[in-house]
């Protein structure tokens, strides 16, 4: 990475800006997953300890209105992170003004603070989402000219809190997270180790075009399974009940088809039941056609034992997509048994994109069992499209 990281720069007394990614999930004002949180500790305790006082920005779902704050106050996750790190967050709960400015002239050297959602500044005229020029240069004049982007899972986005900041400070440099996010995914898509397998699943080819395009060019095979499944079968012709297809993406099935040839590796049975909820018959079918009234809800185990042997020696494998309805254990076989199989090629790389995928590995007790999980949903998307991300591209060259 050509980028300039925490290391290359000295903390020691500096009010230093970080954003990272904790927007994670919350029910009634609980956690139910920190891994963001718990991703971001290495660059956190870093600069703490090189004696920093880290100012933290985050954002916490999406906020068009008043009313959509209810619920999400960052509260929560300075709480949880002051357990993490065993020392107070300070939480002024404002994203700017005399309490914050107080508060942080108020810190010491290793003390942390976090700022509050950074999306209730997207109420009015969506400064926080649209990179409002005086937001970004406000937050940025909080620190002493140093910013620290952790926040890959938001490095897709141009907003005030990365973008913003990056663009008003002496150094704008990479945390561990996104140094190491971009390292695994970026050397998989651009400099693999051969032979490269590339697996995706997920339900809609609308969402997965730029990715199955890119790793058509990029990756030895590309196995593709899910909900996806159904749209390239009916482009084919063949019987697909009332499994999920996107009939506007048939054409583009098609082309994705031809283009591939052999590379290009879909499943060859299906598990199939008579509902997708208050089913009575699971079973699998014969073949690629499902039954007619039925729907496809994972591979089948022919598709597993095929994928297998694909996967078999393969040097580098990135993940992205269950190939079933991973929630119902009725369905989640195929998605276990194709993660069994990645976690089999010992001494390859393994990387798992982030969303339903990296939900499945840890959901399924086997996220020790890959090279690299993930934090980013959206992100991973894009770097596998082979984009650029703006949170990466604006920080200091090295
Ligand atoms: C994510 O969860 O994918 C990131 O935090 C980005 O969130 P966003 O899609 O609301 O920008």
């Amino acid at each position: 990475m050509n980028k300039e990281t925490v290391k290359d720069i000295t903390l020691k007394g500096k009010k230093v800006l970080v954003r990272v990614d904790f927007n994670v999930p919350l029910q009634d004002g609980v956690i139910t997953n920190d891994n963001r949180i718990t991703a971001a500790l290495p660059t956190i305790n870093y600069i703490l300890e090189q004696g920093g006082r880290a100012i933290l920005f985050s954002h916490l779902g999406r906020v068009k209105e008043e009313a959509d704050k209810e619920g999400k106050s960052l509260a929560p996750v300075a709480k949880a992170l002051g357990e993490k790190l065993g020392k107070e967050v300070v939480f002024p709960g404002v994203t700017r003004g005399d309490a914050l400015e107080t508060a942080i002239e108020r810190l010491g050297d290793g003390d942390i603070l976090l700022v509050e959602n950074t999306r209730f500044e997207d109420i009015e005229g969506k400064k926080e989402s649209k990179n409002d020029a005086e937001l970004g240069k406000y937050w940025a004049s909080l620190g002493d000219g140093i910013f620290v982007n952790d926040a890959f899972g938001t490095a897709h986005r141009a907003h005030a809190s990365n973008v913003g900041i990056s663009s008003n400070v002496r150094h704008a440099v990479a945390g561990f997270l996104l140094e190491n996010e971009i390292k695994f995914i970026k050397h998989a898509v651009d400099a693999p180790e051969r032979p490269f397998v590339a697996i995706l699943g997920g339900s809609k080819v609308s969402d997965k075009i730029g990715v199955i395009e890119n790793l058509l060019d990029k990756a030895d095979k590309v196995i593709v399974g899910g909900g996806m499944t159904y749209t390239f079968y009916k482009a084919q012709g063949l019987e697909i009940g009332a499994s999920l297809c996107e009939d506007d993406k048939l054409e583009l099935a098609k082309e994705l088809m031809e283009k591939a040839g052999d590379k290009l590796i879909l499943p060859v049975d299906s598990k199939e039941a008579n509902a997708f909820s208050g089913y009575t018959v699971v079973q699998d079918t014969a073949g690629e056609a499902v039954t007619e009234g039925f729907l496809g809800l994972d591979i089948g185990p022919k598709s597993i034992a095929k994928f297998e042997a694909e996967i078999a020696g393969a040097k580098t494998v990135v993940w992205n997509g269950p190939m079933g309805v991973f929630e119902n254990a009725d369905f989640q076989a195929g998605t276990i048994g194709v993660m069994d199989a990645i976690a089999a090629q010992t001494g390859a790389t393994s990387i798992i994109g982030g969303g339903d995928s990296a939900a499945a590995a840890i959901n399924l007790g086997r996220a020790d069992k890959f090279s690299w999980i993930s934090t980013g949903g959206g992100a991973s998307m894009e770097l596998l499209e082979g984009k650029a991300l703006p949170g990466l591209t604006s920080l200091t060259d090295k």
